[in-house]
């Protein structure tokens, strides 16, 4: 069918560069061995962890990362403020896994990724006191990062692939499933950021600069051309005949990371486009374009991305954001595969690269007709700090309240036979 075949076209790597293709770095599915006999020492209460889980992560603009970059970019202080903040965001996120209930943290996924984390936790710890002036400490620094953010290349595939094990085993519970909601966002989101921090230093400070974009500021493109990124990336990947991106006369730019725009398009094109094929391919009119507008206003810079698939209900719009409702197939586990239709995290993820720099991405839909999908980014760099989870007790109290009685009434629940109640009505 044509689906199958655009599948094919776009999960074959596209024209970008390739530090940032595929947008999460999962190359394959992950292999699940089961942890090494070293990981129960390595996870048995380490004071460390609860140390520097007592500070707070401290939040980035994008125009401090530019600042800093651009401005004879200095590594030794670089250095030093990540060899603090790096395990101070690891401790804040693993104190929060702990919190998950026991029978989705014994799954051997979960336990994997705890691994991956209390390993890089540990090797970051040994820089605690190391002396930048020392003529190996930078370079070894460097080089930790680069393994550090390799070894967590596939975190989001194993996780995704830990709540499948969990749902197998015990099937959905609401409870569970809003814990792993505010759970997985805000793990995610400490990953999109500790990426991010890995990606500046070693961008910088590395040789894995891009000869390409040597005006980018890291990973970040001081004048990232938006309709060039739907135009010349997202559209060259998918080889689309059947879009219609009218560029402005003037160009709209921002200061932003490109790969995590193209993750964002990315997905949102993706199902844009599988709706509207599923639903017209018969049809002798054809395919219905797919359109994108993009605005500039004092504050917000919106991308809209509108189709005419024939949209999604009011009542399952939330849902299409939830980890555990996820209606895409398991995916295929073969090794080298690249999943195109995957755990069903494209909205989820998409949503919290939006929110990660003070965005968001919505959803309007019409049932019928079609959906509008909108990322909203801050049009100011000053004003796009980074939005990261804090692990404190209002955290903590969100994993062990216990869900109450509804507030409003329940449609689905047949009425109360009053004549049954015990309690009397003249009580
Ligand atoms: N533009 C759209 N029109 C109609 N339905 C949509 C649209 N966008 C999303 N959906 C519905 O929302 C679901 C969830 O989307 P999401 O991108 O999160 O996951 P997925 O597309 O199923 O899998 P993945 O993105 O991981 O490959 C889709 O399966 C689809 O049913
Ligand atoms: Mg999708």
């Amino acid at each position: 069918t044509l689906w199958s075949w655009l599948c094919r076209v776009a999960s074959s790597p596209p024209p970008w560069p390739v530090e940032m293709w595929p947008p999460l770095g999962e190359t394959h599915r992950p292999s699940i061995c089961p942890p090494s006999p070293n990981f129960f020492s390595l996870t048995s209460s380490n004071p460390k962890i609860e140390y520097y889980s007592r500070f707070s992560p401290s939040p980035l603009s994008i125009k401090q990362f530019l600042d800093f970059g651009r401005d004879n970019a200095c590594e030794k202080t670089s250095f030093m403020f990540l060899r603090k903040e790096l395990p101070v965001r690891l401790a804040n996120t693993m104190r929060e896994v702990n919190l998950l209930p026991d029978k989705l943290l014994s799954q051997p996924s979960v336990k994997l990724v705890q691994k991956w984390y209390m390993q890089s936790f540990v090797e970051l710890l040994d820089y605690e006191n190391r002396k930048p002036e020392d003529p190996h400490t930078l370079n070894d620094f460097l080089e930790l990062l680069i393994e550090i953010r390799n070894r967590h290349n596939d975190v989001v595939p194993t996780m995704a692939q830990g709540v499948i094990e969990y749902k197998e085993k015990f099937g959905f519970d609401p409870f569970i499933s809003s814990n792993v909601q505010y759970f997985l966002d805000r793990f995610y989101t400490n990953r999109i950021s500790f990426r991010m921090l890995i990606n500046q230093h070693t961008l910088l400070f590395g040789n894995d600069t891009n000869p390409a974009h040597p005006k980018h500021i890291g990973s970040i493109d001081p004048n990232c051309n938006v309709a060039e990124v739907v135009n010349g990336n997202v559209c060259l990947v998918f080889m689309l005949l059947f879009f219609a991106v009218k560029a402005p006369k003037r160009p709209i730019q921002v200061v932003y990371v490109p790969s995590h725009l193209f993750h964002m398009l990315f997905e949102l094109f993706k199902n844009s486009m599988r709706a509207t094929v599923e639903l017209h391919e018969n049809s002798k009119e054809g395919l219905p374009p797919v359109k994108t507008k993009v605005t500039l206003g004092k504050e917000d810079l919106s991308i809209k991305i509108s189709d005419r698939g024939g949209g999604v209900p009011l009542r399952k719009i939330d849902r299409l954001f939830n980890y555990m409702y996820s209606t895409a197939p398991t995916p295929s586990l073969e090794p080298g595969a690249v999943p195109l239709a995957g755990f069903g995290y494209g909205l989820p993820i998409s949503r919290l690269y939006a929110r990660y720099f003070q965005g968001d991405l919505k959803l309007y839909s019409m049932e019928g007709v079609g959906t509008d999908a909108v990322i909203y980014l801050k049009a100011l760099s000053s004003e796009s700090f980074e939005r990261l989870p804090v692990f404190n007790k209002s955290a903590w109290r969100h994993y062990k309240t216990s869900p109450e009685a509804d507030d409003w009434s329940n449609p689905s629940k047949e009425p109360r036979d009053a004549s049954k109640s015990k309690y009397k009505a003249n009580r």
